[in-house]
């Protein structure tokens, strides 16, 4: 089951806001689709964010009518432009575009114009199956995190639909079940655009996962509770500090997991690490718009006049971070050096 694919001229994507009523396929010919697919919420979850960026720039050279090879690749730079910005926390986002143009720039003097497109799309489906990878070490390496019978707490949606393979914290908790650890999973709704509920449970649900759904405002009371053994969350961009950005609410959930002597626990890829960025207040956090406070599934709640706030994410001070999973293994504190030693491990 995958949430999206690429066969070399166009993109298609599982419509992540018609779940889980509808399977509804959509294929992206152009780079104002991507973007509107991603600003839409279509596809999300910042592994997806990258591979899609990826794609779409190999698509664009792909589709350039510039007769020139470097006409070719200036019309990739374009849309790597326009896509980078559409989503501004998820730093897997620039980063996949960064990286697939920088492939493309090394050959840009040497190549005729098939050679510039191969090289692009090449570069976009390595960083599609090495995220596939990464997940599956990620579900691995964070075994430890999850004894049998475990109840674990998680939060907006981190599995296939938002990677380019099993999942980030999802991957961790599907590999824990498939052992026989005989988990039970409590994902949060994730209001406002219910990602937990909609998505998490879905995938949960098709995997055999045992779960049950909380409303997000239950999560701390469960954990001050004693019913809840491990959070653990993904993240959309983790600071050289060790401070992580994710979908708004996860703040409140580390708080209480703190609280209650907790374990709470961040899985993500490398390439969600951006030592670019030295805490967690320098990290751009994305504010959209006030309807989806305003209602439910497209329905208006709040009466006419009523204004909202609505930050997608928050950061957690690395401080309420037990330990951070990635493919390369298990980061603890003082997370400044171990994130520098796990990203640059030569220097
Ligand atoms: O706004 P979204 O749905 O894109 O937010 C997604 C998250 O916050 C996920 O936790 C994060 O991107 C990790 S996905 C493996």
């Amino acid at each position: 089951m995958r949430g999206m694919e690429w066969n070399g001229r166009e993109i298609r994507i599982l419509d992540q806001t018609r779940l889980p009523r509808r399977e509804v396929w959509l294929t992206l010919s152009t780079t104002a689709q991507i973007a509107r697919a991603i600003t839409g919420m279509r596809i999300r979850g910042a592994p997806a964010l990258g591979i899609i960026g990826a794609y779409g720039v190999a698509q664009a050279a792909l589709r350039s009518k510039a007769k020139t090879t470097l006409g070719v690749f200036r019309d990739a730079e374009k849309a790597g432009a326009v896509l980078a910005f559409t989503r501004p926390t998820a730093v897997n986002l620039a980063w996949a575009i960064n990286r697939t143009l920088d492939a493309g720039r090394a050959v840009v003097e040497s190549a005729d114009r098939d050679a510039i497109v191969k090289t692009l799309a090449e570069e976009a489906n390595f960083i599609a199956e090495e995220d596939a990878r990464a997940c599956d070490a990620i579900a691995r390496v964070g075994q430890e995190f999850v004894v049998p019978g475990a109840r674990v707490l998680t939060h907006c949606n981190t599995g296939l639909l938002c990677t380019g393979g099993s999942g980030t914290a999802l991957g961790v908790i599907r590999l824990a079940h498939e052992s026989g650890k005989d988990i039970k999973v409590l994902a949060t709704e994730t209001r406002p655009l219910l990602q937990g509920a909609r998505l998490t449970a879905w995938e949960l649900g098709t995997l055999g996962v045992p779960h049950a759904l909380i409303p997000d405002s239950a999560g701390p009371a469960l954990l001050s509770r004693g019913e809840v053994d491990v959070v653990i969350v993904g993240a959309d961009r983790i600071a050289a500090n060790g401070d992580v950005a994710n979908k708004i609410g996860t703040y409140s959930l580390a708080l209480a997991a703190r609280e209650a002597g907790v374990p709470f626990v961040v899985a993500a890829p490398v390439s969600t690490i951006d030592l670019a960025v030295p805490s967690g207040d320098l990290i751009p956090v994305e504010e959209r718009s006030p309807d989806e406070v305003l209602s439910v599934l497209g329905t208006r709640v709040a009466p006419v006049g009523t204004g909202a706030v609505n930050p997608a994410f928050d950061v957690t001070p690395a401080r309420f971070v037990t330990a951070i999973v990635t493919e390369r293994g298990v980061v603890r504190p003082p997370f400044a050096e171990s994130l520098r030693a796990l990203v640059q491990p030569s220097s």
